[in-house]
């Protein structure tokens, strides 16, 4: 399968992206995802969006810890596509990605994935602010991911908005994200440190959450793709 068809179904959907701002047909765009998601990002290969294994970005450089290399194939303004290339053991902190819903579908390799969403609507009783700044946060994923694995989605709200990623083999993730990270528009990146988990009820395992400054680096390089976005 070639890349070039989920680009023009995305170019499709983010149509329905646009309109499904309007929160009465927020559904529209639930939908729309997961067609695409259903329909294409499963069916993925490493060699649909130009990459093979043998890629200088696999091997780490042995006087460097090991660095992710970013690949930025398109962008418009409602939605992104990239992918995140990991030499084993490289790590992409734990980040967050508010107000945006995110696919990741590894494509090669495997991945530890753990994941939290912030604790908005808990027992009034329960603190979920600390006076540092600590955020409360709940447990959503801590799992080993491969290429055999269903594309993973976060929301806003869900599914794992904070994350962070771990290359237990040379991996590589792609990822579609909508809207794409603006800082002028509220969508900043910011990193987190994670607590040990503080509370394990019949609902779950928790953590606090403090923001860090961000300290790790990627290497990056544009790829594009001549399809009309
Ligand atoms: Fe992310």
């Amino acid at each position: 399968m070639s890349l070039r068809r989920p680009l023009q179904d995305l170019c499709h959907y983010q149509v329905m992206w646009n309109i499904s701002l309007g929160p009465s047909i927020a559904c529209d765009t639930t939908n729309a995802i997961y067609k695409f998601n259903l329909v294409h990002a499963d069916s993925l290969m490493l060699q649909d969006i130009g990459l093979d294994a043998s890629m200088s970005c696999f091997t780490a450089n042995p006087q460097d810890n090991p660095k992710v290399t970013y690949i930025h194939f398109a962008e418009s303004p409602t939605l992104s596509f990239c992918a995140f290339c990991f030499p084993q053991s490289a790590v992409i902190p734990l980040h967050d990605h508010p107000g945006m819903t995110v696919f990741s579908k590894i494509l090669l390799g495997s991945m530890h994935i753990k994941s939290y969403d912030w604790v908005t609507t808990f027992d009034s009783n329960e603190v979920t602010r600390m006076p540092n700044g600590a955020r409360l946060a709940k447990l959503n994923t801590d799992a080993i991911f491969d290429a055999t694995s269903k594309t993973v989605v976060l929301y806003p709200e869900d599914g794992g908005n904070l994350h962070c990623f771990s290359a237990v083999s040379p991996c590589v993730v792609l990822d579609v994200m909508g809207p794409p990270y603006r800082p002028e528009e509220g969508r900043d990146c910011s990193y987190y440190a994670d607590s040990e988990v503080v509370r394990v009820g019949g609902d779950g395992q928790y953590a606090w959450l403090n923001k860090v400054p961000r300290t790790f680096e990627m290497n990056g390089f544009p790829m594009h793709i001549n399809i009309r976005m």
